[in-house]
């Protein structure tokens, strides 16, 4: 009978085969295809390993997240590292482990005041409002995207517990500063890195300074397994938080599979249970189960191996707009990263200066038209969403440059798929519609 691991060897071949083909380099013909602002880039490394995960058939986290989450805390120097199923849970995990009476007067609780901006994505600030907790709104620095961090002290009240806010589009916020009044006033910050792996700040990398990083693996990401994301942190306590809270609360702490990693396994008394209640079943945090599978491990360690070369590209392409929108600084505010940072950017983001001839909507719609998508700043603004009206919150100072974000702030593709004969286009096509509407 033929070994299984000759099979393997066949199949391996075939999927490399049909994946050199698959995703081998198409030509791109401008106005007839896509210039997208974000999306996956795969090749064989991926496809290989799925399949032989699937082939495994092992499903649940196995080989492949152990190596994935190993390889990852080294490339960012964490001390721990969990994966779990998206950017969304990363951010729920980290703010519900701040949450653990294990904390005892350091816990958020209801009513006790996290600092945060309105301008960025929903999921980093829900986790806030789904505690009870209240979000408190600070402005954003125009052209940075970042919160004004000369504005975080007056905001600092008897309640205030918590700094949680995302490295806007991979441009890290001034980690110095805030990690200063962190200490000041003895609050805990989250760093929803989701959009800014591999972003760094005074060399360190970001989500690294704080009690809490988080990632995203959704495709738009720097590295993708479809859906996916992490939480990390070099603090152990929190570590063990954090892994119960993404297990379904569970104070046992086996490998799916394993058994009695404690060696106690029917030895132990904990809350109001009887004496020796099987471990397996004893839940000391209110949790979720928001684990990936293997095969998704199996697919970020593909992309792993390009990591180092998409944020280089990310970086390139960035680099190219940034020059080249420079003789477009009459109508539009040009990305500026913070002092001392290396970001490693998600996005080119622009905002529209007040002109008489074009505003951002009637823009993304021709550059729709075009074939060339772009992205709003997420939320915007997210007290005029929808699901806002009702909720409880705080504005500290003004908003007028997050409320400027809303109507006149839109981004470009930076992802290494983006060929410099895309940004051309795009460079070109915004020009020629300036020039249009100008005469
Ligand atoms: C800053 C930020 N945080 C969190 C998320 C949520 O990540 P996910 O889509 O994996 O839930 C995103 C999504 O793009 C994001 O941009």
């Amino acid at each position: 009978m033929e070994h299984l691991n000759d099979i393997r060897k066949k199949i391996s071949d075939l999927v490399i085969h049909y994946s050199n083909i698959k995703y081998a380099k198409k030509n791109f013909t401008p106005g007839f295809d896509k210039v997208q602002v974000s999306g996956k880039v795969l090749d064989h490394d991926e496809t290989v390993n799925m399949v032989d995960a699937a082939l495994d058939g092992h499903l649940t986290t196995g080989r492949f997240n152990i190596e994935f989450e190993k390889k990852l805390s080294r490339f960012l120097n964490t001390r721990s590292l969990l994966t779990v199923n998206s950017g969304s849970s990363a951010n729920l995990i980290a703010f519900s482990s701040l949450t653990s009476p294990k904390l005892g007067s350091r816990a958020i609780k209801p009513g006790d005041e996290v600092i945060t901006v309105a301008a960025g994505f929903p999921t980093t600030i829900n986790p806030i409002l789904l505690y009870k907790a209240i979000p408190v709104f600070v402005d954003v620095k125009m052209g940075n995207y970042n919160i004004d961090e000369e504005r975080i002290e007056r905001a600092i009240t008897k309640k205030t517990k918590a700094i949680m806010l995302a490295h806007t589009l991979g441009n890290p916020f001034n980690l110095s500063t805030i990690i200063k009044i962190c200490k000041k006033y003895n609050l805990w910050l989250v760093e929803d890195s989701c959009d800014a792996l591999g972003s760094k700040f005074n060399g360190q990398n970001v989500g690294t300074f704080g009690d809490f990083g988080t990632l995203s693996f959704y495709p738009a990401h720097h590295i993708t397994m479809g859906e996916g994301g992490a939480v990390f942190t070099n603090n152990i306590k929190l570590k063990k938080i954090a892994e119960s809270i993404r297990d379904w609360g569970r104070d046992c702490f086996c490998a799916p599979g394993k058994d009695n990693s404690c060696g106690r396994r029917f030895c132990w008394k904990l809350g109001n249970l009887p004496d020796g209640y099987d471990h397996k079943y004893i839940y000391s945090n209110l949790g979720f189960n928001l684990k990936i599978t293997d095969m998704q491990a199996a697919c970020g360690l593909g992309q792993l191996k390009k990591l180092n070369n998409f944020i280089k590209k990310r970086n390139y392409n960035f680099n190219y707009l940034l020059k080249k929108f420079g003789s477009l600084e009459e109508f539009f505010i040009l990305p500026e990263k913070t002092i001392n940072s290396e970001p490693s950017w998600f996005g080119f983001p622009l905002t529209i200066r007040d002109n008489r001839y074009f505003n951002r909507n009637e823009l993304i719609k021709y550059l729709e038209h075009k074939n060339i998508h772009s992205r709003l700043l997420f939320a915007g603004n997210v007290l005029k969403q929808p699901y806002m009206i009702g909720q409880t919150y705080r504005v500290s100072g003004t908003l007028e440059n997050t409320e400027k974000i809303l109507f006149d702030t839109f981004w470009l593709g930076v992802f290494p798929g983006l060929e410099i004969q895309m940004l051309d286009y795009v460079i070109d096509s915004i020009s020629e519609y300036i020039l249009f509407k100008k005469k």
